[in-house]
């Protein structure tokens, strides 16, 4: 059976029918101040189910500068536990708490921090990048905050800054977007690529979607795909009848290996292979006649990086117009389910299998269904 709402089990609003539940005034009544939290720990790399730990520790209250932020929600990303696992390049220092994003709603202010920063007791913020989301309540700089504005459903809000901003930037960075123009790309159902769909289709752009599990094609058709193929030796006749032999110049890649060159074997003379992840953890192979006759352009994009360089105002923009498309209802990342931090090891079981129905967050079930 095919499935075009994704399954929502903790109650988060289904896709079609968001326009009421999960919003929430960003300046609420404050939540209680908790007096101590749980986080996930770890103090070496490893395989996530095995070095992964919880701690409750005791919150100070906040300092001069700084804020209590509580009720966080986070998901689990891709990110996260290779972070854990040691095969990422950023290394927190150990023992850490994962947890690059995530939102939470100023349970407290401290000396200094007043109502013209935007930050106040009740307003709902985005963590600052690489805080250690997976964790109920921390305390942090009230400047690193990002106020999020009505009206943004919680839960997109606590997973709107890697896997929209990286398919915002993917769709902006590297070729112009041209109304009518094609974009490829694989692991079509993933967070990123279902945001890839939705911002493309809002750009004017038109997407091949290529995934491995056939059942996704009228769900991802339903989100705005144009054409959704499988991502085996039948893509290459298929994308061109998709298409109609139009020319491709951007392939976003989040698999590498054989369905990396897939991407770049449809790509037209001078296109650009963007690689941001490598799901199937096989190499790139490039073979000479791709560079020689086609010139093609073989890139890599990571938001992390991004992150670092931007100009704020250039970080605060992007954040501007994710808001909207949130509020457009254009940032819908499925949910399969939210586990408290106390449920660490089951949250990221379910996390790291295949095949799940959207993502696993952390922080409470009641809390995410309530705002
Ligand atoms: N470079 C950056 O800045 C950046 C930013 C964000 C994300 N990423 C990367 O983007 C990728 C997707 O992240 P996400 O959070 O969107 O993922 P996600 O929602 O958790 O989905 C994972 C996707 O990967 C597919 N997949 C899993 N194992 C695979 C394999 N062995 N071969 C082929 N496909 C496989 C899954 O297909 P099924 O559903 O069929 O299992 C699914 O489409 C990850 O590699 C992540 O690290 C990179």
């Amino acid at each position: 059976m095919i499935s075009v709402i994704p399954m929502i089990p903790i109650g988060l609003t289904a896709p079609g029918n968001r326009a009421h539940a999960g919003r929430m005034p960003s300046a609420a009544p404050a939540p209680a101040s908790p007096t101590a939290a749980t986080a996930a720990i770890f103090a070496r790399h490893g395989n996530p189910l095995e070095v992964l730990e919880t701690a409750t520790a005791e919150l100070p209250a906040p300092g001069p500068g700084e804020a209590l932020v509580s009720g966080i929600l986070a998901p689990i990303n891709p990110a996260d536990l290779n972070t854990i696992e040691g095969s990422y390049p950023a290394r927190p220092p150990l023992p850490g708490t994962p947890g690059v994003e995530g939102a939470g709603r100023v349970a407290a202010v401290g000396p200094g921090v007043t109502e013209s920063t935007g930050i106040a007791p009740g307003t709902v913020v985005l963590l600052p990048h690489g805080y250690g989301t997976w964790r109920e309540a921390g305390i942090v700089d009230a400047a690193s905050l990002t106020p999020v504005p009505p009206d943004v459903p919680f839960h997109e809000a606590a997973m709107l800054k890697i896997n929209p901003a990286t398919a915002w930037r993917m769709l902006h960075d590297f070729v112009e977007p041209q109304p009518g123009a094609w974009v490829i790309q694989n692991a079509a159902n993933s967070a990123v690529g279902r945001h890839v769909i939705a911002i493309a289709r809002e750009l004017g752009l038109r997407t091949v979607n290529l995934v491995r599990r056939a059942e996704l094609a009228h769900e991802l058709v339903a989100a705005g795909a144009d054409a959704v193929l499988l991502d085996d030796d039948s893509a290459r006749d298929a994308i061109a009848e998709a298409t109609e032999n139009a020319p491709i110049l951007l392939a976003l890649n989040a698999v590498g290996g054989e369905s990396a060159m897939r991407l770049a074997g449809a790509l037209a003379h001078g296109g650009t292979l963007v690689t941001y992840g490598a799901m199937s953890r096989q190499a790139i192979k490039v073979p000479a006649g791709q560079l020689i006759f086609k010139d093609l352009r073989y890139r890599g994009f990571w938001v992390s990086h991004w992150y670092r360089e931007a100009d704020p105002a250039d970080r605060q923009a992007m954040f501007l117009r994710l808001f909207d498309l949130a509020r457009m209802g254009l940032l819908r990342t499925p949910v399969e389910r939210v586990y408290p931090v106390s449920q660490l090891r089951e949250a990221v079981a379910r996390a790291m299998e295949g095949g799940r129905n959207g993502k696993i967050l952390l922080g409470s079930p009641e809390d995410a269904r309530a705002r």
